[in-house]
């Protein structure tokens, strides 16, 4: 590896960042990590910090975990690579996927369709909902619905359902066909609605609406993630997506999670569909199923829904759709440490009482800094303070300052997540208290530097 200066001198000049304008990487460098141990991350000047950002939400073992480095080691030596496109398979993803088959019992989920990340799990699901329509002689169900403020990825599928004009914007126009509707966030919605039981009723009232406007015979599926992530950790009420199931079943469109982050274990539940009491036709998971050491991910399936394409014989079941890395042998056993690891340790557990710690920390900061105008988590170890220049008129705070906040938080010991006026937190799910309460004092210091 070059030295520190050759790397420091060259940061941003020769690639560009995603979700960064390429300018703004040139003039302000981003932290350049060089290593990281246990829930710790080292930059090049030797500054060690709890990442509270957990990778990106994927390092949910942390960044030492033994038996997914060995996993995949032994796996480049036995066997690299080999596709899994008609006619061949490897050992690997066999094993993988009655693994999967059995973790996922519960969700009613027990067929698995492998791809290379969360994006193209969402591209997955969304094809394989327009086909299982075309499949039962529903050719006219097309159309998606998802939620304003939802995360589904960057590809155009994907940004379509996306609810967030930050990742669609530039690269409009999208997939015709896809509608949003209010997401249950208390603290800015068009209903002007706090009591999160009602604003969720408001919310699938307005999907009820949505589906009545555009015919329910045109819709082929409903996705959303069961805990917002991205878009600001936005937990909904218990009863949104029983609520949300319900409409969707009565109306033959099909139900997509996309627990790209919630799956494994983050809400403190198993998948974020079992956190709700709600099984979903069709699932996309990636990120911590190979605890991010590989790039993998999973669209599971249900028995209804396997049902439809297995018994098919008129061949408009033929799958058309797949990647090269879909069922790479690595990230499969990858998967299958982790997996193992994740059940050895019951990380559920963990994250809900860490994440429990973080939440009410949080709302401790809120009541002294004036900064932050709310506080969303609760449910696992996803948490987000939203900052304000002003919280009685909820005006959103400007970039500049959310930056020092970052900064001064970094230098006191953690690494957390801005995204827009939040700052997101999203650790390893093996997180101790002393980690939390480092973040939190991080945290408190970052406040300070701009209260
Ligand atoms: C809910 C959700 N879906 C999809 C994605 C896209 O995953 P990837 O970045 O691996 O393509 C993400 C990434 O953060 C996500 O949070």
């Amino acid at each position: 590896m070059k030295d520190s200066n050759f790397l420091k001198e060259h940061n941003a000049r020769s690639l560009w960042h995603p979700m960064a304008h390429p300018a703004d990487s040139q003039a302000n460098p981003p932290t350049i990590v060089t290593r990281a141990e246990g829930v710790r991350i080292t930059d090049i000047d030797g500054h060690e910090v709890v990442d509270g950002v957990g990778g990106l939400w994927n390092v949910n073992l942390g960044f030492s975990c033994q038996p997914v480095k060995d996993a995949i080691s032994a796996q480049l030596d036995t066997l690299p690579y080999y596709s899994i496109f008609r006619g061949t398979t490897n050992d690997a993803v066999i094993e993988l996927a009655e693994e999967l088959r059995a973790f996922f019992a519960p969700d009613g989920l027990s067929r698995a369709f492998y791809t290379s990340g969360g994006s193209d799990s969402v591209e997955t699901a969304l094809r394989l909902a327009r086909q299982y329509h075309k499949i039962r002689g529903e050719a006219g169900r097309v159309k998606y619905l998802s939620l304003k403020k939802g995360y589904h990825g960057t590809h155009y599928g994907g940004a379509s359902v996306n609810g967030n004009a930050n990742f669609r914007s530039a690269y409009e126009p999208l997939l015709a066909g896809c509608h949003h509707i209010p997401a249950p966030y208390t603290y800015r919605n068009p209903f002007n609605e706090t009591d999160p039981e009602r604003l969720a009723q408001l919310c699938l009232n307005a999907l009820e609406d949505e589906i009545a406007f555009q015919g329910p015979g045109t819709i082929a599926a409903f996705i959303m993630e069961p805990v917002l992530g991205a878009g600001g950790v936005i937990p909904p009420h218990a009863s949104f997506m029983p609520g949300v199931r319900d409409i969707c079943s009565r109306h033959g469109i099909l139900l997509i999670a996309d627990e790209v982050i919630t799956a494994f274990g983050r809400t403190g539940s198993w998948t974020g569909s079992r956190h709700w009491g709600v099984q979903p036709d069709l699932m996309c998971t990636a990120k911590a199923i190979t605890n991010g050491y590989f790039p993998f991910g999973a669209v599971m399936i249900s028995d209804q829904v396997a049902a439809v394409f297995e018994g098919d014989d008129s061949g408009k079941a033929a799958i058309g759709h797949g990647y090269t890395y879909s069922g790479h042998p690595v990230g499969a056993a990858a998967a299958l440490a982790c997996l193992s690891e994740t059940k050895r340790l019951n990380v559920p557990e963990n994250a809900a009482a860490r994440g429990t710690q973080l939440h009410e920390g949080c709302l401790k900061l809120m009541a002294q800094y004036d900064v932050i105008g709310d506080v969303r988590g609760g449910h696992g170890l996803m948490t987000a303070m939203e900052l304000v220049s002003d919280r009685a008129t909820k005006t959103p705070i400007d970039k500049a300052r959310v930056a020092t906040m970052q900064d001064q938080t970094y230098r006191a010991g953690a690494m957390v997540r801005i995204s827009g006026p939040n700052v997101i937190l999203s650790p390893p799910l093996v997180l101790t208290e002393a980690d939390a309460q480092v973040i939190l004092d991080g945290l408190a210091a970052g406040l300070e530097a701009i209260s």
